[in-house]
């Protein structure tokens, strides 16, 4: 028996994690070895209008005695993001040691996207997940005048960047074999020089990896012309997560793309996300693409080593929109409801 602890969050987050804890219920209906318990906390910025708390003091320790953490999206125009961000979702990444965000792209069958008839990607970006440019270290001086400056330390430590590089080597060995690093060791003159001498030590212990480092900005353009020339992309904090939502758009839209935040130790739970926010613009009418949020669901079996089970959802959610069932921002007229019942059917029938 798997527990799962489920925080809906804010906006569409309870609207497409709530699609997804469907489809995983019929994944366990549909095969007797698979046996899932839920639980839900509602916390997010609700609560902390309540309670000026995203989550209770306890709330890690109440996480930790579970097996796996299911999350929709976080952040709320009535709360600032800083505030919302760093009370709910940062914490758990970092309370956790969740150091590897792990983001898979690939053409989904049925989704139309920018490249059509060229190459399809089917690669992976491995985003540093817990130190970098995500640090609370800095501060504001001389307030309120027109000197104000603000400064915020990045923070990069040997053993994060090693760890993480050396995840994302491992991946690539056992995929095409093709790493690439993102830099920006040209501006940025003592973190990035740090990240890429690192990441060519560590090659070292992989010489069937055909490594490369590739300032972030020629890469990002590269991802959009060409995303079928990567294997594995490994980046720090704040370039893993521009690059990975550049792979989610070129294929076809962020409402699709999934996060897996993961602890490889197994010492806590890991944690699965779709990649986009809360979109207020869409929330409470319907329409939020669920797909990122179930092929979320789908990592998450995986990790929990239920693979077979794992590939039917994937399956399932692609064989629906290849049959034409699809949410606006992927071009069809579908609901959130529509889809999902579409993906719940195709398990069970
Ligand atoms: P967003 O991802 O919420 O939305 C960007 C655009 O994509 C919007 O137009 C939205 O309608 C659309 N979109 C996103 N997901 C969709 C889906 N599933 N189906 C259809 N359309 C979808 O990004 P944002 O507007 O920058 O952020 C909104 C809030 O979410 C902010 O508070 C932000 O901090 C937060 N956020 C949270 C997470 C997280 O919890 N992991 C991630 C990103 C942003
Ligand atoms: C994500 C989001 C978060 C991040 C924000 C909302 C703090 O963009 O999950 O990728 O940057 O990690």
């Amino acid at each position: 028996m798997a527990r799962i602890a489920v925080i809906g969050g804010d906006g569409i987050g309870p609207e497409v994690v709530g699609a997804g804890v469907r489809v995983l219920e019929a994944a366990a209906r549909a095969d007797s070895s698979l046996e899932l318990e839920f639980e839900r906390f509602p916390w997010g910025c609700e609560h902390y209008l309540k309670h000026g708390r995203m989550m209770p003091e306890d709330a890690l320790e109440t996480l930790s005695s579970f097996d796996a953490i299911y999350l929709g999206a976080v952040g709320w125009p009535s709360v600032p993001d800083h505030v919302s961000l760093w009370g709910l979702l940062l914490p758990i990444r970092r309370g956790f040691d969740q150091y590897v965000n792990l983001r898979p792209v690939r053409l989904l069958r049925g989704v139309g996207s920018p490249l059509a008839g060229r190459a399809q990607p089917d690669l992976l970006v491995v985003r540093e997940n817990t130190e970098g440019e995500y640090s609370d270290a800095g501060g504001r001086l001389h307030r309120g005048t027109p000197h104000e400056i603000a400064v915020q330390e990045s923070v990069f430590t040997r053993r994060g960047v090693e760890r993480i590089v050396r995840y994302a080597y491992e991946r690539a060995r056992e995929r095409r074999g093709l790493l690439t690093g993102a830099t920006k060791s040209n501006g940025i003159s003592v973190t990035m020089p740090f990240f890429d001498e690192i990441f060519r030590e560590v090659g070292e212990e992989f010489p069937e990896v055909e490594a490369s480092l590739m300032h972030a900005d020629a890469l990002a353009a590269r991802l959009v012309l060409d995303p079928a020339a990567f294997d594995v992309i490994v980046g720090s904090n704040l370039l893993g997560d521009i690059l990975s939502e550049i792979t989610a758009a070129v294929c076809g839209a962020i409402g699709i793309a999934p996060s897996a935040n993961l602890d490889p130790t197994g010492e806590h739970p890991s944690l699965f996300e779709p990649i986009h926010g809360s979109a207020p613009d869409i929330a409470g009418r319907g329409v939020a693409n669920p797909a990122g949020a179930i092929w979320a669901a789908s990592l998450m079996l995986d990790h929990l080593g239920h693979g077979e089970a794992a590939s039917r959802v994937l399956g399932a959610l692609e064989e629906t929109l290849a049959g034409g069932v699809r949410t606006p921002d992927l071009g069809g007229d579908a609901g959130t409801e529509e889809v999902t019942r579409a993906v719940v059917r195709r398990l069970l029938f």
